[in-house]
């Protein structure tokens, strides 16, 4: 039987790896065999308990369980200087990077004439700036490596439009034309390039954001997506160490959602 595909002695970074996805991803790429930097954001490593003691995150301490290492770090991904820091933190750690997962993402609910110029720039700030500043950093040494690799985090969202959402949405399609663009700027190096397109996946982003009634989620996945069920944030873990682990696809934007757009 074939083995399945091993990332062993690789070390990662997954950027907004204490969401749902993100922590989806990190713990795949873990039990595949990697070491893993976790962007954090606040309070990297856990939370002060009653006592007044720092609880090590429990991510953190699942894939240490694993055998792996998972180091916290606290960056904003818009922040050059903090991003820079992030990267030479994997480096000087482990001495090498071999994947980049640029997951980090923020959405919101407004129609274009009443959205401010301070949302647009949240949105297009963290899900398109922080993947071209984390890229950009992590580029030189992904080089180096013998399997470099980028995953970025795209959505449904990057293939067609979706009211209210406009900001969004032109940061997913964004996603995708920096993701083909920088497989082609980077073949040469043998650092491969890809995007993840989450279908729904039940997060804060649907939770408290788009859907927050439960009741309306249920229905809603009921009623976009063929297979009837919503996406799971091992789905992407495992597209991440499938593409993390695949030399010869690169440009590739690959969904994950159940056959919802499978008529876009
Ligand atoms: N949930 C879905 O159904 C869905 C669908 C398609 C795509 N996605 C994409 O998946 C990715 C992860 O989203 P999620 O659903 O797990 O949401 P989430 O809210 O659980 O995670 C988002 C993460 O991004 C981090 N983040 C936000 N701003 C940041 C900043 N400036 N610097 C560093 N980190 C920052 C947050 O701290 C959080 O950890 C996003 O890129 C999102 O667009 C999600």
């Amino acid at each position: 039987m074939k083995k399945s595909p091993s990332l062993e002695g690789s070390v990662s970074i997954v950027t907004g790896a204490r969401g749902v996805i993100g922590g989806g991803i990190a713990r795949e790429l873990a039990a595949a065999g990697s070491d893993v930097v976790l962007q954090m954001g606040r309070d990297p490593h856990g939370s002060v308990d009653a006592t007044g003691q720092t609880r090590e995150h429990p991510l953190v301490r699942e894939i240490s369980g694993m055998g792996r290492r998972a180091v916290p770090v606290n960056c904003d991904v818009t922040n050059p200087q903090q991003v820079a820091a992030m990267v030479e933190e994997a480096v000087e750690t482990f001495g090498r990077l071999d994947v980049l997962v640029n997951n980090a993402g923020v959405v919101s609910l407004c129609p274009v004439e009443e959205m401010s110029e301070a949302e647009w720039d949240r949105v297009m700030d963290v899900n398109v700036k922080g993947m071209f500043l984390c890229s950009r950093a992590a580029i030189p040494h992904l080089r180096r490596s013998s399997a470099g690799t980028i995953i970025n985090n795209a959505s449904v969202a990057s293939f067609g439009g979706a009211a209210g959402m406009a900001h969004y949405c032109a940061s997913k399609h964004a996603t995708i034309g920096f993701t083909k663009t920088l497989a082609l700027e980077l073949a040469r190096d043998d650092v491969t390039v890809n995007a993840i397109c989450p279908g729904i996946v039940d997060t804060p982003m649907w939770s408290e954001v788009l859907t927050p009634d439960p009741a309306a989620y249920r229905e809603t996945i009921k009623r976009v997506i063929p297979l009837g069920r919503d996406q799971t944030p091992e789905d992407m873990g495992r597209l991440a160490v499938f593409l993390a682990s695949s030399r010869n696809l690169t440009g590739e934007a690959i969904r994950v959602d159940g056959g919802m757009t499978t008529s876009v």
